[in-house]
């Protein structure tokens, strides 16, 4: 495939490439390089001309709950623990009905691709069956990522908590099958967080993580009374982030941690060498008003951090907006601690692009071999548009204020990918 446009993209967090007029050739899945003049090998073969537009990497999402797309929000004025257990974990509750579920599937995958989020780490239910149709929809849109069925058996709601052994069979046969008949989709070990899921789950499923070599994903020191509270729970581990490394659940560069905003020096460290990635969810730390991640230190201290939606604490799956987000609440951390240069909205772009991208392969960037996935940048109506605007210019406008009329077209894997489910049923 040959694209003319202009291209956008960040092969390091301070490093923003531009190229006007230039032409992207890929090849299969991946880039193949970016030419000011299309190499004359190519010449004569078709080419879709987005001349003008600008095109930029598509954003990866490493901390999204699929169920709660519904939920999006509602009930902010109240802190984590009681939103989970008045919001959250009610309407988990109801992906019991797979009819259900598999419609909300289809909702939260057509609204992702709209927002131009082409990949993606997502926690789905406890539902054995619901979790696989979320696997098996996602293959079928053209997204790819991990999916995982959530682990809960302590401190749940009645009817949103399961036996340990049977918790653990179910995700094995996830892990199985997913293997089996999948090629785009992979399954990510999910303990919702310390407080849901006993000693013996955590064991269990450290285990499953060294024999299938799986990645994981859980919540780690995201609200103070959290934090409190797992320490009741497990008082002869020294700290939240041991309890997770004493059940197997640190994998080496297979792990992202979401929110990670209480940390002590002692689990920076080990979540440094443990290869962490810290899904820092900016949306989400504001609405449940659960604390301000220092994220510039963080990466100065060389923790791994990306950032993404945590969509239903966050309001929205537009990954833009977190952008912005993040960018803004960096700022408001700055004011009280000008030791910390705030982050600029480009490195927050790279952030979601590159940075999360990191977790999944060669994605993220139009560097050569990287995975192709990309939006093209159009102004919704071209009747507004009523300056001259660089590309950088135009970037820095739709992450600000976009939305998908913004999106004329997104890539995915080297191939375009149309909106998935035109019906719900
Ligand atoms: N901690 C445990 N479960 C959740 C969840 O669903 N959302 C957030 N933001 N934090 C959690
Ligand atoms: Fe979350």
């Amino acid at each position: 495939m040959i694209l003319k446009g202009n291209f956008i993209w960040m092969p390091a967090m301070d490093r923003l490439e531009v190229r006007e007029n230039a032409w992207l050739v890929t090849s299969g899945e991946t880039v193949v390089g970016i030419y000011d003049q299309l190499p004359p090998e190519y010449a004569g073969q078709p080419v879709e001309d987005w001349s003008g537009k600008v095109i930029i990497p598509a954003f990866n999402d490493l901390h999204i709950h699929a169920p709660q797309f519904l939920n999006r929000g509602i009930g902010y004025d109240t802190r984590l623990l009681d939103w989970l257990d008045t919001y959250t974990f009610p309407l988990e509750a109801r992906f019991r009905d797979l009819d259900f579920a598999r419609r909300a599937w289809k909702v939260f995958l057509n609204r992702l691709w709209a927002a131009g989020t082409m990949r993606f780490s997502a926690f789905a239910t406890i539902h054995k069956e619901a979790a696989w149709a979320l696997m098996e929809l996602t293959e079928q849109s053209g997204l790819r990522g991990l999916v995982g069925k959530v682990n809960m058996d302590r401190n749940s709601a009645d009817n949103l908590r399961e036996e340990t052994a049977v918790s653990l069979a179910d995700t094995e046969e996830l892990i199985c099958r997913s293997r089996a008949e999948l090629k785009h989709v992979g399954f990510i070990l999910t303990p919702r967080f310390v407080p849901s899921t006993t000693g013996a789950l955590m064991d269990g499923l450290g285990q499953l993580g060294e024999r299938y070599d799986l990645p994981v994903q859980s919540h780690l020191s995201e609200n103070p009374s959290e934090v409190e509270w797992v320490r009741q729970l497990h008082p002869d581990i020294p700290t939240y982030t041991q309890v997770y490394e004493n059940f197997g659940l640190l994998r080496k560069d297979k792990t992202i941690m979401a929110h990670a905003i209480y940390l002590s020096d002692g689990e920076k460290e080990l979540l440094r060498e443990k290869g962490v990635t810290l899904a820092h969810c900016p949306c989400s730390n504001v609405n449940l008003s659960s604390g301000v991640m220092p994220l510039r230190r963080n990466l100065e201290e060389g923790l791994r951090c990306c950032v993404a939606s945590d969509v239903a604490g966050g309001h929205t799956a537009a990954m833009n907006r977190s952008v912005a987000a993040a960018t803004a609440l960096s700022k408001v951390n700055w004011l009280s601690h000008p030791e910390e240069a705030h982050l600029t909205l480009t490195e927050s772009f790279y952030l979601a692009t590159r940075g999360s991208g990191a977790f999944l392969g060669q994605v993220g960037s139009f560097e050569p071999g990287f995975q192709f996935d990309a939006l093209v940048l159009s102004p919704a109506d071209p009747a507004e548009d009523l300056l001259e605007r660089t590309p950088v210019e135009r970037l820095e406008q739709f992450l600000c204020d976009g939305d998908d009329r913004d999106i004329a077209a997104r890539y995915c894997g080297g191939v375009l990918v149309k909106k998935p489910f035109a019906t719900m049923e």
